[in-house]
């Protein structure tokens, strides 16, 4: 029998949650950079960033990526892709928009990127 895919994340989505995240991001800032760096993003990629969250990594692979690049943005709740698609649009970041989905490996709809970014290592998944 196949296991059920998570339905929620520990932490929650709460505006303070959210927030940590942020902080969280900019803290790690400049390391992601050099590891986005390192993994080859550069300017036109089109880009998957698995549980987004608050956004603050596909907003920095989304400035990599440049205008002629794309990114995705996808997390399971709700409150999170709202949160960050606001942030997108305040930023005026016209290459990344935020999807509710939840990733897991029965998919009914198989994902096709290039590029695949799961940040903080806290996407869950009952196949880990
Ligand atoms: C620790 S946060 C990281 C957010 C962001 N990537 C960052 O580094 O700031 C993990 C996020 O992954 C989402 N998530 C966990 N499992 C998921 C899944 N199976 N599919 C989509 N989103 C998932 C959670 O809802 C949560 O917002």
């Amino acid at each position: 029998m196949e296991p059920s895919p998570p339905r929620s994340y520990a932490l929650g989505h709460s505006a303070q949650e959210l927030d940590r995240l942020r902080r969280q991001a900019e803290a790690f800032g400049p390391f992601t950079r050099v590891l986005f760096q390192q993994a080859g993003i550069v300017s036109g990629m089109r880009i998957l960033d698995v549980g987004s969250g608050s956004g603050d990594v596909a907003f920095l692979a989304a400035e990599m990526a440049g205008p002629a690049g794309e990114v995705i943005g996808t997390d399971l709740a709700p409150a999170a892709v709202e949160h960050a698609n606001a942030r997108a649009q305040s930023r005026g970041a016209a290459n990344v928009r935020f999807h509710c989905s939840q990733i897991c490996a029965h998919s009914a709809h198989p994902v096709r990127c290039p590029s695949m970014l799961a940040s903080t290592s806290a996407v869950s998944s009952p196949y880990q």
